[in-house]
């Protein structure tokens, strides 16, 4: 691999996010050449994610084991629950929704899982391949209301370089 790494991202304005996201999603796609590999792909995708975009306390994937259970998956950050079903929590929600979910105030969302307490905010979005859930990525941070529409946009293009460069089976 012969990649260098991108830094901490500037994400203080709109314009400065918007350029984050798309510095994020071409390093995404650089890391992901010569490699198909779902689990090495969703490893790099997690640590890109948590060592680039500010104010994270955990970012990673639950895997979807069946039509009713996530599993915990690569991720980068503290010890977290290992299995949800989809009737629990944000990631729950977003499995059997398949919708985004930013949750500006995890206290007000009901069935919350707080696998750590520091979290006050967070971002879910689904990993669809051929119609088929296969994953949810899940962004937590220890800020209030941190994530906004435009976090949700970047995520989405930069979840779907993923999606494009890796087999699942
Ligand atoms: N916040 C999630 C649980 C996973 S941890 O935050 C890593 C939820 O309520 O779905």
């Amino acid at each position: 691999m012969d990649i260098e790494p991108i830094p901490m991202l500037d994400m203080s304005s709109a314009k400065a996010k918007r350029a984050a996201y798309e510095l994020l999603q071409s390093q995404a796609r650089s890391l992901f050449e010569g490699e198909r590999d779902w689990l090495a792909n969703l490893s790099q995708f997690s640590a890109l994610v948590f060592n680039s975009v500010p104010d994270l306390n955990w970012a990673g994937f639950y895997v979807a084991r069946d039509d009713r259970t996530l599993v915990l998956g690569p991720f980068q950050g503290k010890v977290a629950c290992v299995r949800i079903p989809f009737d629990k929590g944000v990631c729950g929600a977003c499995a059997r929704t398949l919708e985004v979910q930013l949750v500006e105030d995890v206290h007000s969302f009901p069935g919350h899982i707080a696998c750590d307490s520091a979290s006050r905010s967070e971002l879910v979005l689904p990993v669809v391949v051929g119609g088929r859930l296969r994953a949810v990525f899940d962004m937590d941070s220890p800020t209030l209301a941190r994530f906004d529409s435009e976090d949700a946009h970047g995520m989405t293009a930069a979840l779907h370089a993923l999606v494009a460069a890796t087999n699942w089976e």
